[in-house]
């Protein structure tokens, strides 16, 4: 079964993307935690899956990508930080994904992972964490919608934002540039007003924000300072 991506939420890496991450929200209330993050100008719905494995925590799996789904037609950003991508996607795709991001140091074939992505009709991501040298997905850009540059060591929400990610990020923007391709550049981790300036003008254009949004006192205007910042 091809999903129809949802065209109307179609972003160029020009447009400036808002993605609050669940994993700061109140589990106890996921629909409401969802339709409060689209009221207050979410542009997508960031989903931190993890599988206490490739990460030393676990968080979520398909179900959660179904229920964030039944809640809303937002799209659904869903970062894979689990060692078997692979044995999980369909799993992912079924539940209602409309991006699948994967890591490049997981324990799959990436590119046979990137090609099974495209193939199910998803936007197409590919992650790196900090340690990880862009070197490592140049071989990967031309087949993706999403570079996801990770500003914290995955894990956790509430870190402090990496500064020294910047330069692979204006490397990854530099080489999007050369080479003429167009895929969003995403930041995750330690993301609110105040470090997404200097990772917008590194040239990434999705700021995924979890403790900066879901935990403001007002979400609106955590939403609306990152996009303006
Ligand atoms: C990886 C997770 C976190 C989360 C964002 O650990 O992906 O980065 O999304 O967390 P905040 O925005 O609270 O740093
Ligand atoms: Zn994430």
């Amino acid at each position: 079964m091809v999903r129809i991506a949802r065209v109307s939420h179609k972003k160029s890496f020009r447009d400036r993307v808002i993605a609050p991450s669940l994993l700061a929200a109140d589990f106890s209330k996921t629909g409401d935690e969802v339709r409060r993050a689209v009221a207050a100008g979410a542009d997508w719905m960031h989903l931190d899956v993890m599988d206490g494995h490739f990460v030393d925590n676990i968080s979520f799996g398909p179900a959660m990508v179904e229920t964030v789904n039944r809640a809303s037609d937002i799209f659904l950003d869903v970062h894979l930080m689990i060692s078997r991508p692979d044995h999980y996607l369909q799993r992912f795709i079924a539940a209602g994904s409309d991006l699948i991001t994967v890591h490049v140091e997981a324990d799959h074939d990436v590119a046979a992972t990137l090609r099974r992505i495209r193939a199910a009709g998803l936007q197409v991501g590919l992650a790196l964490n900090p340690a990880t040298p862009i070197a490592a997905v140049e071989p990967f850009l031309d087949q993706i919608d999403l570079l996801l540059c990770m500003t914290v060591v995955p894990g956790f929400g509430g870190q402090a934002f990496m500064p020294e990610v910047l330069e692979k990020i204006t490397s990854a923007a530099g080489i999007r540039e050369m080479r003429g391709l167009s895929y969003h550049i995403e930041v995750d981790g330690g993301i609110d007003a105040l470090t997404a300036a200097p990772c917008y003008d590194a040239g990434a254009n999705v700021m995924v924000a979890g403790s900066s949004t879901f935990r403001a006192s007002d979400m609106a205007a955590a939403v609306a300072a990152i996009r303006t910042a």
